[in-house]
């Protein structure tokens, strides 16, 4: 029996997977990256960034859970051990030597960028075969990423 009721082409599923597949990857990268942010951060701001990138890191796990779940219900199978994440993602690795609080929050928001980009990018590719309930998911994450995006580069403009 398949694995779902679902009526998509085997294509349109294969298509959607891929792409949510990818961007799980990337929510679980992200997730990692911030919790290394959140724990590391020092200097003036330090308590507004610690919440910050707690409230990112929130966010990239609670999307990543999403992710999978929607890949799951579509029948396939969701891949996401840590050998996994490292193979697929498509978030830069976390820069070595971040000090500052400005360094992590360029750091933070150069991958956020990368995820939230990448999710805007799969909506359109996933909605063109026909998945509206994927894009549409993929629509409200990006938002949900925008957001955060917004609040890190304004801590940037701070700094500017
Ligand atoms: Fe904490």
């Amino acid at each position: 029996m398949a694995e779902t009721l679902i009526d998509l082409p085997k294509n349109t599923t294969h298509v959607t997977c891929e792409r949510l597949q990818q961007r799980l990857a990337d929510a679980i990268v992200l997730h990692t990256h911030a919790k290394q942010a959140h724990w590391n951060v020092k200097g003036p701001a330090f308590i507004a960034l610690h919440e910050l990138f707690d409230r990112l890191a929130a966010l990239a796990g609670e999307q990543a859970d999403r992710l999978a779940e929607r890949i799951v219900a579509l029948g396939q199978r969701a891949q996401g051990t840590a050998q996994d994440v490292v193979r697929m993602t498509r978030l830069p690795d976390w820069p070595q030597g971040v000090g500052s609080g400005f360094e992590h929050l360029n750091a933070l928001a150069r991958a956020t960028a990368a995820y939230a980009n990448g999710l805007r990018a799969d909506a359109r590719a996933v909605d063109e075969v026909g998945e509206m309930v994927s894009a549409d998911l993929l629509v409200t994450l990006a938002g949900e990423t925008d957001k955060m995006l917004w609040m890190l580069e304004a801590h940037l403009a701070a700094d500017a």
